[in-house]
C-alpha cells in the first residue's frame, strides 16, 4: 500500500515545536514553580508570583488564538504546558487549565463580539477565566441546575449560585450556565453568559477546605439579581448545555494532561529516591520487588500519556469521536495518577507519608483529577453511551 514503509515517516510523534515548548516550560517550572510547590500547598494561598511568571512567559493561556492576541497554541501544546506545570505543582497547573476551561465556551460558540471583549484581556494576563456549571444539587447531573437567567429588555437578570468553582475570587471572568427555559432544560433551556468580578449582586462564598490543590481557590459563586447585557451571552439562547458539554469534551483532555504531569512528578521522585535509599546494605532500587513496582508505574503512565496526546490531537481537529476520547483519556489518566502517586508514597515508605517529601502532596492532588470535570463514573457513562450508540 502506498505510503507504508516510507523512510520519511514522521507521524505519531510530537513536533519539534512541541518538544521545544516542553523544554521551555520545564525550565520555567524548575526555576519558578517547583521551589514554591510545598509552600503553596502549606499556605493554601493562590500563587500570584507563579501566575505572573506564567503570564511573562505567555504560558498562562497558550490556547487563545492569535487573532485575539494569544499564542495560538494547539490542544497538544496546552496539554504539554499543563502537564509540565503539574509535574511540579498541580495547583499552579490549574492556571492554564482553568483559563482554557472558562474561555472554551467562547471559542466553541461565542459571537465575535464576545470573543473580542474577553479573549484579548485573558491573553494579556489581565484577567483569568473560570467555569460555572456545578451547583449544590447539580454535580454529576449538571442539567439539574437551578440558577436562573430571565430576559429583561436588552438585559438578563441572573439569580442563583454555583459551587466548587475553581479559581473563584482570583478570576476576573466567569462563564456561567443558567436556566432560561425551565421546561426545556438540557434540550434548549440553558444558556451561557459571562459574569465579571465586580458585577453588582455577584459575590463569593468561603474558601473550601480541601484535600489537595490547596493553592487553587475553590469557592461558591452567588448571583443576587445580577443584571448583564445580552452582549455577554455566549452562544445562542438555549444552547448552553450543549456548549457546556462540548467544552468539557475538549477540556477533559487537559485534566488527563494534568493527571499525567502529577504522576510523572511522583514517578521521577520515587525513582530518584529508590536509587539513593539504602536498606539491607544496598539501594532499594536493586530489589526486584521495587523494580517491578517502578516498571508498572512507568508503563501505566506512558499509556496514559499517549492516550491523552491522541485525545488532544482529536480535540485540535474536532474529530467526531472526541466525546469518547476526552472522557476516556481523562478517566484513564486520572486513575493512573491515583495509582502511581499512591505507589510513589509506598516506595518512600515512612518518608512517603510525611510532608518533608513531595509524594504525599502529589497523592492528595491526584485525587481531584478523578472527580472534577466529571467524576470517573460519569466519564464511564459517557464512554458507554458513545459505545452503545455506535453498535
Ligand atoms: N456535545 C454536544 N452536545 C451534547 C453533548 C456533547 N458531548 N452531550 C450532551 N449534549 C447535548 C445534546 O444536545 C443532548 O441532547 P440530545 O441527546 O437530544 O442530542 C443534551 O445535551 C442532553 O444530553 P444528555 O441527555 O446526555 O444529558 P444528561 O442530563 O443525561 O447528562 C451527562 C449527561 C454526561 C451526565 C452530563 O450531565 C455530565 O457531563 N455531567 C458531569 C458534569 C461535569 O462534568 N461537571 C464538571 C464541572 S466543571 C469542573 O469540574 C471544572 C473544575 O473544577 C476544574
Amino acid at each position: 500500500m502506498a505510503g507504508l514503509g516510507n523512510p520519511d515517516f514522521d507521524a505519531f510523534r510530537l513536533l519539534d515545536e512541541h518538544e521545544a515548548l516542553r523544554e521551555a516550560v520545564r525550565a520555567l517550572v524548575d526555576d519558578k514553580i517547583a521551589p514554591r510547590a510545598a509552600e503553596i500547598d502549606e499556605t493554601g494561598e493562590f500563587p500570584q508570583d507563579v501566575y505572573e511568571a506564567l503570564v511573562a512567559a505567555d504560558l498562562h493561556a497558550i490556547h487563545v488564538p492569535e487573532q485575539y492576541g494569544g499564542q495560538g497554541g494547539d490542544a497538544l501544546a496546552a496539554c504539554i504546558v499543563i502537564e509540565e506545570v503539574a509535574r511540579a505543582c498541580a495547583a499552579s497547573s490549574l492556571i492554564p487549565a482553568v483559563n482554557k476551561l472558562g474561555s472554551m465556551p467562547l471559542l466553541v460558540s461565542g459571537s465575535e463580539e464576545v470573543k473580542q471583549a474577553y479573549l484579548p484581556p485573558l491573553a494579556r494576563g489581565e484577567g483569568m477565566f473560570s467555569y460555572g456549571l456545578s451547583e449544590p444539587e447539580a454535580g454529576s447531573d449538571a442539567g439539574g441546575m437551578r440558577t436562573r437567567a430571565v430576559r429583561d429588555g436588552d438585559d438578563w437578570v441572573i439569580d442563583g449560585g454555583k459551587r466548587w468553582i475553581t479559581n473563584a475570587g482570583v478570576s476576573k471572568f466567569y462563564t456561567v450556565m443558567a436556566v432560561t427555559d425551565p421546561e426545556k432544560r438540557t434540550r434548549g433551556g440553558i444558556t451561557a453568559f459571562v459574569i465579571e468580578d465586580g458585577d453588582d449582586g455577584f459575590s463569593y462564598g468561603a474558601h473550601e477546605r480541601k484535600l489537595g490543590i490547596h493553592g487553587s481557590p475553590t469557592r461558591e459563586l452567588y448571583f443576587d439579581n445580577v443584571r448583564i447585557p445580552d452582549t455577554r451571552r455566549v452562544g445562542d439562547v438555549g444552547d448552553g448545555f450543549g456548549v457546556a458539554m462540548r467544552t468539557l469534551d475538549h477540556t477533559r483532555v487537559t485534566i488527563g494532561a494534568q493527571a499525567v504531569g502529577i504522576a510523572q512528578g511522583a514517578l521521577d521522585y520515587a525513582v530518584g529516591y529508590a536509587k539513593e535509599r539504602k536498606q539491607f546494605g544496598k539501594a532499594i532500587a536493586e530489589f526486584q520487588g521495587l523494580q517491578f513496582m517502578l516498571a508498572d508505574m512507568a508503563i501505566k503512565l506512558e499509556a496514559a500519556r499517549q492516550m491523552v496526546y491522541v485525545a488532544a490531537a482529536k480535540s485540535e481537529r474536532g474529530d467526531a469521536d472526541l466525546t469518547f476520547f476526552g472522557a476516556a483519556a481523562k478517566c484513564f489518566a486520572s486513575d493512573v495518577a491515583m495509582e502511581v502517586t499512591t505507589d510513589a508514597v509506598q516506595v518512600l515508605g515512612g518518608y512517603g507519608y510525611v510532608k518533608d517529601y513531595p509524594v504525599e502532596r502529589m497523592m492528595r492532588d491526584a485525587k481531584i483529577t478523578q472527580i472534577y470535570e466529571g467524576t470517573n463514573q460519569i466519564q464511564r457513562l459517557v464512554v458507554a453511551r458513545q459505545l452503545l450508540a455506535k453498535h
